[in-house]
């Protein structure tokens, strides 16, 4: 995890280039800080805590221009959170500085051979020991220097390295850890992503893996780390905004873009579906593998692995197909067997999941076909995926997903309605009243959110409760995992997600007046389960917080308080609903209990280590 920018050019002001660093603060925010050039002389400012500490640290210097700068926000890995640990890290002589995001795993023998040598170290980083191994490599040329440091480390990193000695060049380094170049008129930048510079330049160079970019202000030259021959690139021009990437007057990004989900789901619904028909232009290739293909698995994390569990509940109940999920740290490691005809369907909003990017290549490696579907165009997942569908939900800041989850679950719906009408696995009709229904989906999304006053007050009377337990049944489990997730992690209340028909075999024991017990009883062919569940957690006085359909008289007696959804004809529409409340519910939640939301303790929002 952990953000980088870095900067060489004709000048800019500190002001500017911690305001880039800010919006990579989703990254890991727990300590940051700035190395520049300044009169020759390498300046070095770091703290604990987030950007704007740091900007208010640095009140006198924001005009400062610098020509050569290297910053970094952090999510600690080796060490705590605290000054010492912080980036940048410097070698003794204070000539030389590092930004570094990744994991370096052979550290502590480096470390070893540096400290026979003489060398000390004043943090618990795995980083310092690389500024400190390429400085013991530098005699002329921070370049090859730098070549010969990357050669003995083991691990992933994106690096930006500066010296003082050679005060106009940034180089850049690139293995299993983000990083990209943007161009800009008289300077350059480097960043782990593309938000960080969207205020400088939109022409953008992907660093590829094992990639090392040489920068100065007026040019960029890219080599191979492994054959140090120069490679050429290809320069992209993104189309993010820099207002998509801002709260738009919204107390928080996590609002912004829960009131963002209505208007996603009619542009995925425009772009991948005309004359009553599911189609997705970048599949065009792979129609005869789809067809063909014989297994399907979905791989991905938290949030995204609950839209894909939704996803295959949706898939088995309307085809005679069937898939096989799991979540990424688990699937790297099985043992399957893929094969040729394999599809991975892999789930991510950045990315760059460590884990998600590890169960593709092994998946890979087997001869498994990789479909991706996923928020980011420009990431490593896209890059390496056979075939992708972009989410279309634009960028997601709040470190809780929100957006990203309904719109992974919209194309994820539309996918299997393609998907088996392709493998003559749906009956035609039904196919056509499905993606009828799903057009209803932005109206419905809206409703939920014009009721949003409702769940604050609800969220009010729930805040008190120490813990949480989520039931739900169906399509509507991996819902209360999601619900559960989203409230544990902005308020740091403890929350468990479970199947309701599995409360009796456990979890029941933990139900007393004290547990709030959050029921998905929404109208579906489990719907009479549900009310037997609420009832046998009533019975052992848990509060309850039923989600109905509106007209559910019988839910809404037995419950304590009711957050009431529409009543729609096809139920696979619920967990869109049911999403949306318990994203509101958490964000209220957290907000009465006063805390971070959008960047809460301990999380980062790309997770690039495993
Ligand atoms: C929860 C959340 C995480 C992510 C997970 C996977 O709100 O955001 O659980 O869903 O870290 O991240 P991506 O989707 O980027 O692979």
């Amino acid at each position: 995890m952990c953000g980088i920018l870095g900067y060489v050019g004709k000048g800019r002001p500190f002001r500017d280039l911690l305001g880039g660093l800010t919006r990579l603060e989703y990254r890991g925010y727990d300590s940051c800080g700035i190395a520049a050039i300044k009169n020759d002389k390498l300046f070095l400012k770091k703290r604990s805590g987030k950007v704007n500490q740091l900007k208010k640290d640095l009140s006198k210097s924001l005009k400062t221009v610098s020509s050569l700068c290297i910053l970094h926000t952090r999510w600690a890995t080796h060490g705590k959170p605290n000054r010492a640990n912080a980036h940048p890290h410097i070698n003794r002589e204070s000539n030389l500085s590092l930004v570094h995001n990744g994991i370096i795993e052979n550290f502590l023998s480096l470390k070893k051979e540096l400290l026979a040598k003489g060398y000390k170290f004043s943090s618990e980083t795995d980083s310092e020991v690389i500024v400190n191994l390429i400085d013991s490599l530098y005699t002329s040329s921070l370049e090859e220097a730098v070549l010969k440091a990357i050669a003995k480390l083991k691990g992933s990193f994106a690096l930006g390295v500066i010296s003082s000695s050679e005060p106009n060049k940034l180089i850049a380094v690139r293995k299993s850890s983000p990083l990209i170049i943007g161009l800009g008129k008289n300077e350059n930048f480097i960043a782990s992503d593309v938000p960080a510079i969207l205020s400088f330049t939109k022409r953008i160079i992907y660093l590829k893996d094992g990639q090392m970019a040489m920068l100065n202000k007026g040019s960029v030259r890219i080599c191979d780390i492994k054959t140090k021959r120069k490679v050429a690139y290809k320069i992209d021009t993104v189309k993010i905004k820099l207002e998509d990437a801002q709260k738009k007057g919204y107390t928080h990004f996590m609002l912004k873009e829960m009131f963002e989900q209505p208007a996603i789901s009619t542009k995925i619904l425009s772009s991948y579906s005309k004359n009553q028909k599911v189609h997705f232009s970048g599949l065009k290739g792979c129609e005869t593998f789809l067809k063909q293909s014989k297994k399907v698995y979905i791989s991905a994390c938290g949030t995204a692995y609950h839209a894909g569990y939704v996803a295959k509940y949706f898939l088995e109940k309307h085809s005679s197909l069937n898939l096989e999920i799991d979540t990424s740290s688990e699937f790297r490691y099985r043992q399957i067997e893929m094969g040729k005809n394999s599809l991975l369907i892999a789930i991510s909003q950045s990315g760059e999941t460590a884990d998600t990017l590890a169960a593709v290549r092994q998946a890979k490696k087997q001869g498994a076909k990789i479909l991706s579907v996923c928020n980011v165009v420009g990431s490593s997942l896209v890059k390496e995926s056979d075939f992708a569908i972009p989410t279309l939900a634009g960028p997601e800041i709040g470190v809780a997903s929100t957006k990203a989850y309904s719109a992974q679950l919209l194309c994820l719906f539309l996918f299997f309605l393609y998907f088996a009408k392709l493998k003559g696995a749906i009956k035609n009709k039904e196919y056509q009243g499905l993606l009828k229904s799903l057009k209803k989906l932005p109206s419905l999304q809206r409703k939920i959110l014009a009721g949003g006053k409702d769940i604050r007050r609800i969220a009010k009377a729930f805040s008190k409760f120490g813990s949480f337990l989520f039931l739900g049944r169906g399509i509507n489990y991996p819902s209360a995992l999601e619900g559960a997730l989203k409230l544990k992690e902005i308020s740091y209340i403890p929350a468990e997600g479970y199947a309701a028909g599995e409360m009796k075999h456990g979890p029941i024991a933990l139900i007393d007046e004290y547990r709030a017990v959050v029921c998905i009883a929404v109208n579906d062919n489990l719907h009479e389960k549900m009310l037997s569940n609420i009832q046998e957690a009533k019975a052992r006085k848990g509060k309850i917080l039923a989600i109905i359909s509106k007209g559910d008289k019988q839910a809404s007696n037995l419950a304590y308080k009711s957050i009431v959804i529409p009543k729609v004809d096809n139920t696979d529409l619920n967990p869109f609903l049911a999403a949306i409340c318990l994203q509101l519910f958490a964000y209220y939640v957290a907000k009465n209990l006063g805390c971070e939301i959008d960047q809460p303790r301990n999380l980062a929002k790309s997770v690039t280590v495993e």
